[in-house]
């Protein structure tokens, strides 16, 4: 099945937000057209980094809205080890989708299944050396495939390009179930390289130091945008 053009959606991580501002950072990037909320949870012991939990979820929940008050989805990156109790905390904090690395879990179908029994969408994330055979057995039960394309822990990295191989193989596979399945990558991504990376097949785009930090939050947000329209 011919994927039909994507909607794109352009996911700001607020790993580099301005931690003394989440709220207002929240807001600020919402406005200049946020289409999701990327929370990178790391635990300093999946990752040598640690960031935050689900109360700072449940603080930003409230302003993870647009203008119409409608909500915006919260992306949730965990970068912990285990998976599971974390998972069903971020999703009474308000989460809406859950992406974990199966590395990361025991028995992955099972923390899939519990993210789902929860109402949330259920997400996988595949680091750069890691394979990607287990999306042979679980692929229809998840709604989102996250391509690290830099190794996990830090912002401000460069991308990793063997990545795009990776988004090409998981946009095979995402064609092939027929399902609708978000295809997300994470690490690296500038105004540069943003068509390179949906060119390969990606539609969802993390993207944390070059948004973060600027003077004109919307400007990157919509440059990113033109370049994904041409
Ligand atoms: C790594 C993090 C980063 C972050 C994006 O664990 O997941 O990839 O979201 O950071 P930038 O966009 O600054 O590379
Ligand atoms: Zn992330």
């Amino acid at each position: 099945m011919l994927s039909s053009h994507p909607v794109y959606r352009i996911a700001p991580s607020i790993l580099s937000a301005d931690f003394a501002r989440l709220g207002e950072e929240v807001q600020a990037v919402i406005a200049a057209g946020a289409d999701w909320i990327h929370f990178d949870v790391m635990d300093n012991h999946y990752v040598p980094n640690l960031t935050f939990g689900p109360m700072i979820c449940q603080a930003l929940r409230p302003h993870a809205k647009q203008a119409d008050g409608s909500a915006v989805p919260i992306d949730v990156h965990l970068m912990v080890q285990p998976v599971d109790a974390l998972a069903a905390a971020f999703a009474d904090a308000g989460a809406d989708l859950i992406s974990f690395h199966p590395d990361a879990s025991g028995h992955v179908h099972r923390s899939i299944q519990a993210i789902k029994s929860k109402g949330c969408k259920a997400g996988l994330v595949f680091n750069p050396a890691a394979p990607m055979d287990v999306l042979d057995w679980v692929i229809d039960d998840i709604d989102l495939i996250l391509i690290m394309s830099v190794n996990p822990g830090f912002g401000g990295q460069s991308f990793i390009d063997s990545a795009l191989r990776k988004i090409e193989d998981a946009r095979k596979r995402i064609d092939a179930c027929g399902k609708d399945i978000r295809l997300e990558v994470d690490g690296g991504i500038k105004l540069e390289n943003i068509a390179r990376i949906a060119a390969a097949g990606a539609d969802t785009f993390v993207a944390g130091s070059a948004i973060f930090g600027k003077p004109d939050y919307k400007g990157v947000i919509d440059a990113m945008r033109v370049a994904l329209a041409t």
